[in-house]
């Protein structure tokens, strides 16, 4: 695996600076560490421009003394690797890993000869590092004050982000220049159940930059494992930022035992923002899959009990208006509210519909008691997760559903009391693998239990974990909403098939998502991995359901199908009523037709905020879907075909917004057709404002 072991060592220039030169394989991107009166520090430049300018790394501890200064280096390894690997579910079939390292070994004479270590990979589209801790007699066991890793910029980037918070990523992006966040972080702050922002100017990341001259840079971690997640502290005079780590309750960060490491630090550059997107880095920085069989993992398109909840009016989680409930009540001696969305027969048509149209899944939320005062008392004992409401019955609704070829997912909402549902996790799971469930969409919506942790802590970090492992022993998938936001497990941990961990389609029905919304994400939370965005809505003027909302969904119709392409998961909703999709069966074609796990990606064209579009090809068929997206300016979309197999001829149905199409005027208004096309087709197509085109492209059927 380990092509070459060479070392690159260009500068000795006194006793009191070291410095050592790595440059990525294709020569670009260009990491020089150094160590300078005991401080080390790292710097980046992609093409001769600075990226990352001279930059502290080094951990403060609490009890044991700092990983700060005083080092000198004793050992220096570097290394080469290019190879590749498959992932069980993903973009592409095979993802190529190239990459040089250097390991460094930094030593603390007055620390008794006390070590770590740092390693940095340089791949061709960013680099990735991390604190390594070796087990010796001088370091056992640590806690962490702060990390003090800098992230120093070049310029006053203009910046996608969302404000760091110990709870919560789902807040509305805000576009700005870095030195402009302090100023915006009061707006920028939008209230958000559970929500606990950062004192100091902070964002979260994944956060995604674009510099003055051109370059498109990512910050975000690999590998979150018994570590706090990292926010961003944010000097917009000195254009600097430094680590946050989340705390706990005492004001700890992090418990570490040797051996042991940090996640991964990753910064994605390019002059491309496709580039951006196309970046496995993060993918590359964890582990291979932990399962020996992942047979049982596959990828899963929806339908779901759920949006009716947001929009209609009619129906809700819970089967009674009392308050107050207990688990040891007898919720069959509450008057029902007539309102109850999970029942037999309602659930029933879901199912139907799920059959007639494909889907492999139903989504039921409100099946279990609790959700009468599910939310806001903080109690601990909100769900056991394993008692239906009377009129859900769980094993003639799965054998209903096993009968047409269909699974219902299972919900766990655990009203982010993480003590009680790891009590009654394996309970939890036994009774779905006893009535025919193999996943399930969880949910955190409050304030931790443990009281004082935060969605963001280690503490949370490592409960998100122990949920998808213990899954895996039930062959159980899990979708994870309000989790801490992904850092590329999936790899490692390939049944946590998606998160929510942003600002999704529920939204649209709070208080609606800025048309850009879609263009950003992306760049941000999905560099991270597989977003459960729920898309698909087709009635996006919410007034339609005579609530007195005034409110909809911002995109045209049409936007709600690219999305299936431009935001990658394999796990997909369609998230609209089955009433809406009957009246649109033209278009629900593509969302029936689209493949949700891929053999390969083509990011055709992007720009943070303003557009994408990407072209996909569905695993093991020969078949391809595009997808292009625009912000609230009308554009026009530049298609190239040419990852189509040269020679032949394509049917490719195209699904564009109508010519007076807009995300506020006509959303409903759109034309289907379908036309020849093959590798060497160009093929320009406009976009309303916040819209959106959708192209199925199969190989054209021979006419006699
Ligand atoms: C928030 C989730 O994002 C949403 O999908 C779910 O319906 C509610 N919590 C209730 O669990
Ligand atoms: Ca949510």
């Amino acid at each position: 695996m380990f092509r070459s072991l060479s070392l690159v060592l260009i500068l000795f220039a006194s006793r009191s600076l070291f410095a050592q030169v790595v440059s990525s394989p294709d020569g670009n991107l260009s990491l020089t560490f150094a160590v300078s009166e005991g401080v080390p520090s790292y710097q980046l430049s992609y093409k001769q421009k600075q990226v990352i300018t001279p930059s502290k790394l080094g951990i403060e501890t609490a009890d044991v003394p700092s990983f700060l200064s005083g080092f000198t280096i004793s050992n220096r390894a570097q290394l080469s690797v290019n190879d590749t690997w498959s992932p069980v579910m993903g973009e592409q079939k095979v993802i190529r890993n190239q990459y040089n390292e250097l390991l460094v070994t930094l030593t603390q004479k007055e620390q008794k000869d006390r070590y770590i270590r740092i390693r940095f990979r340089v791949f061709n589209d960013g680099l990735g590092f991390r604190y390594e801790f070796p087990q010796q007699d001088q370091l056992k066991y640590f806690v962490i004050k702060e990390e003090r890793t800098e992230f120093n910029l070049a310029g006053d980037h203009k910046i996608f982000w969302i404000p760091g918070d110990y709870d919560t990523n789902e807040y509305p992006y805000t576009t700005s220049r870095v030195s402009e966040i302090p100023g915006l972080m009061a707006k920028a702050t939008v209230q958000i159940s559970a929500q606990q922002p950062i004192k100091n100017p902070s964002v979260q990341t994944p956060v995604m930059m674009k510099s003055p001259d051109g370059l498109y840079i990512n910050i975000h971690e690999a590998a979150l494992i018994n570590y706090p997640a990292m926010a961003l502290n944010v000097d917009g005079a000195a254009l600097k930022m430094s680590a946050h780590l989340c705390p706990d309750p005492v004001g700890n960060k992090g418990y570490l035992q040797t051996d042991t490491h940090s996640p991964w630090r990753t910064i994605v550059v390019s002059d491309k923002a496709t580039d951006i997107l196309a970046s496995k880095l993060i993918l590359n920085l964890n582990e291979p899959t932990a399962y020996k069989d992942v047979s049982w993992i596959k990828p899963v398109k929806y339908v779901g009990v759920w949006w009716e909840y947001f929009v209609s009016g009619k129906s809700t989680w819970a089967y009674s208006d009392v308050t107050n409930v207990k688990l040891t009540d007898d919720f069959s001696k509450f008057k029902p509210n007539g309102r109850h969305g999970a029942t037999n027969e309602h659930v029933r048509k879901y199912i139907d519909f799920a059959a007639e149209n494909g889907f492999d899944a139903v989504l039921v939320e409100g099946w279990n008691i609790g959700w009468e005062d599910w939310f806001g008392n903080w109690k601990e004992e909100v769900f056991d997760f394993v008692t239906p409401y009377p009129d859900f019955d769980v094993k003639a609704l799965n054998a209903y559903a096993k009968s047409k070829g269909v699974k219902i997912i299972m919900h766990h909402e655990t009203s982010a009391s993480a003590t009680n549902y790891e009590r009654r996790l394996n309970a939890a799971f036994q009774f779905m693998n006893d009535n025919g469930y193999n996943a399930v969409k969880t949910g955190y919506v409050g304030q931790v239990i443990p009281r004082g942790e935060h969605h963001d802590s280690q503490w949370m970090v490592n409960h998100y974990i122990h949920v998808a492992k213990t899954a895996a022993d039930y062959k159980i998938m899990v979708n994870s909403h309000e989790a801490v936001r992904p850092t590329g497990l999936h790899r490692t941990y390939p049944n946590w098939i998606a998160q929510e961990s942003a600002r999704g389609t529920e939204f649209e029905a709070m208080g609606g998502l800025a048309p850009e919304h879609g263009t950003i994400l992306p760049f941000t939370r999905l560099m991270g991995g597989p977003m459960d965005y729920t898309p698909g809505i087709f009635q996006t003027d919410l007034s339609y359901y005579g609530t007195g909302s005034t409110q909809r969904v911002n995109t045209t119709l049409v936007k709600q199908l690219a999305y299936y392409v431009t935001m990658y998961s394999p796990l997909q909703m369609a998230a609209d009523m089955p009433e809406n999709y009957n009246r649109f069966k033209d278009a629900l074609q593509f969302i029936k037709e689209v493949a949700v796990d891929w053999d390969d990606t083509y990011v055709l064209e992007a720009e943070p905020g303003d557009y994408i579009t990407i072209a996909r090809k569905a695993k093991g068929k020969d078949e391809w879907f595009v997808g292009g997206i625009t912000d609230e300016n009308a554009r026009v979309a530049n298609l190239t075909f040419d990852y189509l197999p040269k020679g032949k001829k394509y049917a490719a149905t195209l699904y564009a917004d109508g010519k007076d199409a807009g995300w506020n005027t006509r959303p409903q208004s759109y034309t289907i057709k379908t036309i020849t096309v093959t590798s060497e087709t160009k093929l320009k197509q406009a976009l309303a404002p916040g819209g959106g085109l959708a192209i199925s492209i199969k190989e054209e059927v021979k006419k006699k």
